[in-house]
């Protein structure tokens, strides 16, 4: 399963106990540890997260600057334990904004995580769908195609926070997947938030514009 996250709420979640947005940052980095080192055990295999958008650079400077800081640091602290557990990093977004130290790292991390075959992880940092669907798209492509430039379809995509809408993420990938909103900011989300979303996400029906068909009565297809 394709698993992708919408990571937001931090901010409103240090508003809460009165202290700067960077520490809601800080500790949402946490909650990022917590979803990669679970989700092979509910089955995700693939699990795409939204960092930072492009339209995050409108930010005020000292949270942007915050921000890349984090990341960075993140970034070193992690490769090691990915690595150990057959997780293979990546990264999606443009990279010629990116600080110079934040570059390498993530360089760095892609390379020595390359063989990783228990969760494919992908960091959107500086990411713009529209911008992604404007850069790989080519005259004749096929759906097919483009969506091998992309990534995979989304199953499940989670969105924390409260608010109900994709601000520019995986706008393609996204056709037929199914969307779970919850209150939950991100700094909070845990473990069992994780393994809620994907319980009820396996208690849905998925269509894909066909008819109702019965799972366990192969022959009776009904409209
Ligand atoms: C999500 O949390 C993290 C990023 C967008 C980088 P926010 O910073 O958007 O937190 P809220 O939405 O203001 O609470
Ligand atoms: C989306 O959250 C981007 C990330 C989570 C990285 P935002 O907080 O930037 O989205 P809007 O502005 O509420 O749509
Ligand atoms: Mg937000």
């Amino acid at each position: 399963m394709h698993l992708a996250i919408i990571m937001d709420g931090n901010g409103r979640w240090a508003k809460r106990f009165g202290w700067p947005r960077l520490a809601g940052h800080k500790q949402g980095a946490e909650s990022v540890r917590r979803v990669i080192r679970h989700s092979p055990k509910v089955g995700v295999r693939a699990l795409t997260l939204y960092a930072f958008s492009s339209d995050n650079w409108q930010r005020p400077a000292e949270e942007v600057s915050g921000l890349m800081r984090l990341l960075a640091h993140f970034i070193e602290k992690e490769v090691a334990e990915c690595r150990a557990n057959g997780v293979r990093l990546e990264f999606i977004g443009r990279r010629d904004r990116l600080p110079a130290n934040l570059l390498p790292a993530m360089e760095r991390a892609e390379l020595e995580t390359l063989g990783g075959k228990r969760l494919h992880v992908r960091i959107a940092i500086d990411y713009s769908s529209r911008d992604m669907l404007l850069t790989k798209m080519r005259p004749g492509m096929s759906r097919e195609e483009l969506t091998r430039c992309l990534g995979p379809d989304v199953d499940l995509l989670i969105r924390t926070g409260g608010e109900k809408r994709l601000s520019d993420f995986l706008l393609w990938e996204c056709a037929y997947a199914e969307f779970h909103f919850t209150h939950v900011a991100w700094p909070d989300f845990e473990e069992s938030d994780l393994e809620a979303a994907v319980a009820e996400f396996e208690g849905r029906e998925r269509r894909f514009g066909r008819c109702t068909i019965k799972m366990n009565e192969p022959s009776s297809v009904s409209c």
